[in-house]
């Protein structure tokens, strides 16, 4: 007779794709167990819950964001109100223990929320052993250990990890990816950053705002280019232009290199990043203290023996799925990174959801037209839905309303009154189709438009809501209106 655990739903991978998927299964009576790896361990070589999102992604970089932000504020917007300061100082040391801190306390949650539902972490590598009847037989492997474990459905959750660039090694001292970006001891005087996409730019500006001289080597011709193009242009006024983000369009990397520093002296680093690059038809040169490379990510599935079993996955590597999550593999199911969509924590939860509920024989679905992206910049970035240059595309007739936060109250108290909300409408049903926003606070006002999004609203729906005064949110209300080119305050 087998000694193996046996589990209704075994999820590989704890981040937030695949706890939520076990969290899920297991409210829904399934016996559930999540095999997460010791890549993110604690001091103690304790397995940390919550994947590159909690550990090294969207928690520790807003919390950076935060401080930083801050920071920014008591040097140049607090003599707006009148408040003045003495000298302001920023103890790196200080934020970064306060970052992880907040990572210690999300990660320990979780699995307290695991103890709550009784779902059973199981810390080793998870990889694929064979079929065995109608179960699955999985290893878990750690530190020279192997134990088995049966499933009736496996849930693949195993994320994505920096890419990085040929030639170019990722010490996460001097050349470093998302790990090494998020936990520098001090500021960096010079700051290269290859790729202005999310992580450039949220990263970027963290250490920009902390005093670091930021240059930012973008390989494509257009900045946010799958932003909508009003945003991108108003975003490139404002992070570029006034705040002085150093960003190249169009350059093109030759050599990265670790030299020696020649002019350090005293406390100077011994070394520093020496970048060669094309841009404009000239070769350039860039030195750096610190470079951050961020040029996208790449699926998690080498050791997962997938190949073994004939788990189909994609020429960019991510594992297949249909609409709900179903690979190739009879009850094997993936989410979260290691598919297709947006690399996005919010979308590999639904996901994870999706995927539980299906197992329990339920409707489980996800609207993946409804996902909204936020970039966490100053001001923020948020948008769901379509670009104006994706409806053009698809010759979607639309009408746009576009409203300034300078209109708006609330947002003149606050002295922070830059950006607009441009929403998009269907000219003929009025439905909306595209809701973007730049401005302060547009992480939380986009919720509103994936709730009309969500719930089918038409822009005349959101336009009779009533609003609470005064808020940002009345900026939204005014977009509706504006659609119908009826805006009462613009
Ligand atoms: P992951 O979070 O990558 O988790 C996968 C887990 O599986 C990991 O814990 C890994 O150790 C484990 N694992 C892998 N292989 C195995 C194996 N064989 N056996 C056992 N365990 C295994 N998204 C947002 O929505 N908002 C943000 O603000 C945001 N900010 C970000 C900032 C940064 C700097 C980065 C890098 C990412 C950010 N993201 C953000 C993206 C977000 O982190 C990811 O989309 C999300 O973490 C993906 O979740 P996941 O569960 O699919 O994978
Ligand atoms: P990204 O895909 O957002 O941007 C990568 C950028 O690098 C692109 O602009 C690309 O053109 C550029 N690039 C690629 N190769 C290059 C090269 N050789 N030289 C110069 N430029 C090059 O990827 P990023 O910033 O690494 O982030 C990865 C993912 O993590 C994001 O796509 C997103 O899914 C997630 N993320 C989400 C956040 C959020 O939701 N706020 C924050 C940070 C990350």
């Amino acid at each position: 007779m087998s000694t193996e655990q046996q589990f209704d739903v075994v999820v590989i991978g704890g981040g937030p794709a695949g706890y939520i998927a076990a969290i899920r299964a297991a409210q829904l009576g399934m016996s559930a167990a999540c095999i997460e790896s010791a890549a993110y361990a604690d001091p103690k070589g304790d397995v940390r819950l919550g994947g590159t999102c909690l550990n090294v992604g969207c928690i520790p970089s807003k919390a950076l964001l935060q401080s930083s932000e801050l920071y920014d504020q008591a040097g140049h917007a607090f003599h707006m109100h009148g408040i003045t300061t003495d000298k302001v100082a920023m103890d790196v040391g200080a934020m970064q223990l306060r970052k992880q801190n907040i990572v210690s306390q999300l990660t320990t949650g979780i699995r307290g929320l695991f103890k709550k539902n009784k779902v059973t972490l199981l810390a080793g590598h998870g990889s694929f052993a064979q079929r065995q009847g109608d179960l699955w037989a999985l290893d878990v492997s750690r530190d020279e250990t192997v134990s088995r474990v049966l499933a009736k459905h496996v849930v693949v959750a195993t994320g994505s990890s920096a890419r990085h660039l040929p030639d170019i090694e990722v010490d996460n001292q001097f050349i470093c990816d998302n790990v090494g970006a998020l936990d520098f001891d001090a500021v960096p005087a010079r700051l290269g950053v290859i790729g202005s996409g999310v992580i450039g730019l949220e990263l970027g500006s963290v250490w920009r705002r902390l005093g670091a001289q930021v240059t930012v080597l973008e390989a494509m011709p257009d900045f946010l280019a799958a932003c909508d193009p009003a945003i991108a242009k108003e975003a490139w006024k404002s992070l570029v232009q006034k705040q002085g983000l150093g960003v190249k369009l169009g350059a093109h990397i030759s050599s990265v290199q670790v030299v020696a520093n020649k002019s350090g002296k005293g406390k100077a680093a011994s070394s520093i990043v020496r970048i060669e690059y094309e841009h404009a038809d000239e070769h350039q040169v860039l030195e750096c203290d610190r470079l951050i490379v961020s040029v996208g990510r790449v699926p998690n599935t080498i050791g997962l023996n997938a190949g073994a079993v004939g788990l189909a996955m994609n020429d960019r590597g991510f594992v297949e799925v249909d609409d709900h999550c179903r690979t190739n593999l009879e009850n094997v199911w993936a989410v979260g990174d290691v598919v297709r969509g947006p690399m996005l924590a919010h979308k590999g939860m639904e996901e994870g959801v999706m995927v539980a509920e299906c197992i329990a024989g339920q409707a489980g679905h996800v609207n993946y037209q409804a996902i909204p992206w936020i970039i966490y910049t100053h001001p923020e970035i948020a948008w769901v839905g379509q670009t104006e240059q994706q409806l053009k595309a698809a010759g979607t007739p639309y009408k746009a309303g576009q409203i300034p936060f300078l209109a708006n109250g609330r947002a003149l108290g606050q002295g922070d009154p830059q950006g607009f909300v441009r929403m998009y409408a269907h000219a003929e049903t009025d439905a909306i189709l595209g809701v973007h926003i730049i401005g302060n606070n547009a992480s939380e006002l986009i919720a509103e438009a994936v709730v009309a999004m969500e719930l089918g609203a038409s822009s005349e729906d959101l336009a009779r809501i009533c609003h609470g005064h005064p808020t940002l949110s009345e900026v939204m209300h005014e977009a509706a209106l504006a659609c119908d080119k009826r805006p009462l305050h613009f």
